[in-house]
C-alpha cells in the first residue's frame, strides 16, 4: 500500500515556505478558507494569493493527498499492468493528485497540470518538482478552455476538483477529461452525499464515453445502494505539527473520507471480487463483511471456524477487494 504521507522532499519544502511566514497571516487564510469551503465555496475566493495557498497546502492537501493515493492504489490493483509514462490533472491545485500517482506509479515522467489559480500552480510546480522528475506543464485556464483536441494521456486525474463545480456540469467536464484518456481516468471527491453524487454522474459519464468501470464497482451497472446512502471509504494519516497547530487540532491523526472511480479505456477482466464498502465489523467469533458484489449487494459472515478466510478477513482494510 502506497504510503498515505507527502512525499518528505515535498514536507521539507513546505515546512521551509512556512518559515518565512508569519504564523498569523497563515491562520487568518486558514479559517477564512475553511469558512469559504464549508459553505461551498470555489478556490477562488478560498485560496486568493500564495498564503492563502499555503494555507491550502499544509490544512487539506496533505488529506486530498491521502486520499488520492488509496484511491489509485486501489484502480492499480484493477489494472497492475499499467505503468503510465504521463498524467493530465485537472484542478492540479497543489499538485497532490499529482505527486500521488508519481508515488504509485513511479515510471511517470510528465504531468500537465491544468489550474487556473495562479498561486496554487505555482506550489504545485514548486512541490512536484522537490519530490519527483516528472517534466512538469502548465494550462493556466479553466476546464473548459482545454483543447478539444489536446494530446492525450495515459492517466488523467481530477481530485476534488468537482465539487466546485454545479452538479449539471458534471457529465460534460468528465466526457472532455475521459476523451483524453490514453488508458485510465480516475476522479476522487470528498466522502459526502455531494462527493458522491457527483461521482456518480462521473461514473456514468465516464459509461457513455464507452469506458470500463474498474473500481471501486465491480461491475457498471447502476449504483445499487438505497437512497440516501453514498459509497465511501476512509484513509487514516498523521497530522504534522504544522497542521496540528494550524487547525488547533487534539488528535494526532486525522481521517479523510471520500468517493472515487476509476474507469479504464480498454475492456478489463470482470472481476472475480466483491468491493468492502463498509469499514469490516470483526468480532472473537466471525467477520461481517459490507460488501458490493456483481450481483449486487451483500453483508457476509465469516466465521472462525473457516479457517483462512476469518484470518484473512481480520487483514481487511474498508475499500479492499475481497
Ligand atoms: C479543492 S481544490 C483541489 C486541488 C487538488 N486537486 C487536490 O486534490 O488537493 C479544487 C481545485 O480545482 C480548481 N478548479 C476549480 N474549478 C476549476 C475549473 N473550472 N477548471 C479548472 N480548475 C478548476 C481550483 O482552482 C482548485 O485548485
Amino acid at each position: 500500500m502506497t504510503s498515505p504521507h507527502l512525499p518528505a522532499a515535498a514536507t521539507v519544502l513546505l515546512a521551509a515556505l512556512l518559515d518565512d511566514m508569519p504564523r498569523a497571516e497563515l491562520r487568518a487564510a486558514q479559517v477564512a478558507m475553511s469558512a469559504i469551503y464549508r459553505d461551498g465555496g470555489h478556490s477562488r475566493m478560498a485560496v486568493p494569493d500564495a498564503t492563502a495557498a499555503l494555507a491550502y497546502a499544509v490544512a487539506r492537501m496533505p488529506a486530498t493527498y491521502a486520499a488520492c493515493a488509496r484511491a489509485f492504489d486501489l484502480a492499480a490493483t484493477r489494472m497492475p499492468a499499467f505503468a503510465p509514462v504521463d498524467g493530465l490533472d485537472i484542478g492540479a491545485g497543489a499538485g497532490a493528485a499529482t505527486l500521488a500517482a508519481t508515488a504509485v506509479w513511479p515510471q511517470m515522467t510528465a504531468a500537465r497540470l491544468i489550474e487556473p489559480n495562479a498561486a496554487l500552480a505555482a506550489l504545485a510546480i514548486g512541490l512536484i518538482g522537490s519530490a519527483s522528475a516528472v517534466a512538469v506543464s502548465l494550462g493556466a485556464h479553466e476546464v473548459a478552455a482545454m483543447p478539444a483536441d489536446g494530446v492525450a494521456t495515459d492517466l488523467v486525474m481530477l481530485s476534488y476538483m468537482l465539487a466546485e463545480q454545479a452538479e449539471s456540469e458534471v457529465a460534460a467536464i468528465v466526457a472532455a477529461a475521459a476523451a483524453r484518456a490514453r488508458q485510465m481516468i480516475i476522479v476522487v471527491e470528498p466522502g459526502t452525499p455531494a462527493g458522491y453524487a457527483r461521482v456518480l454522474a462521473a461514473r456514468q459519464a465516464m459509461v457513455a464515453a464507452g469506458l470500463h468501470i474498474l473500481a471501486p464497482c465491480p461491475h457498471a451497472r447502476p449504483c445499487p445502494l438505497a437512497s440516501g446512502d453514498w459509497c465511501h471509504f476512509s484513509v487514516r494519516l498523521q497530522r504534522t505539527a504544522a497542521h496540528m497547530q494550524l487547525k488547533d487540532a487534539s488528535v494526532p491523526f486525522e481521517d479523510e473520507r471520500f468517493s472515487y472511480v476509476a474507469a479504464a479505456r480498454n475492456p478489463v477482466p470482470v472481476p472475480t471480487v466483491a468491493r468492502l464498502i463498509r469499514p469490516p465489523v470483526i468480532e472473537k467469533g466471525f467477520a461481517d463483511l459490507a460488501l458490493c458484489t456483481t450481483d449486487g449487494l451483500e453483508t457476509r459472515r465469516i466465521r472462525r471456524r473457516d479457517g483462512a478466510a476469518y484470518k484473512s478477513a481480520k487483514g481487511l482494510v474498508w475499500g479492499d477487494e475481497v
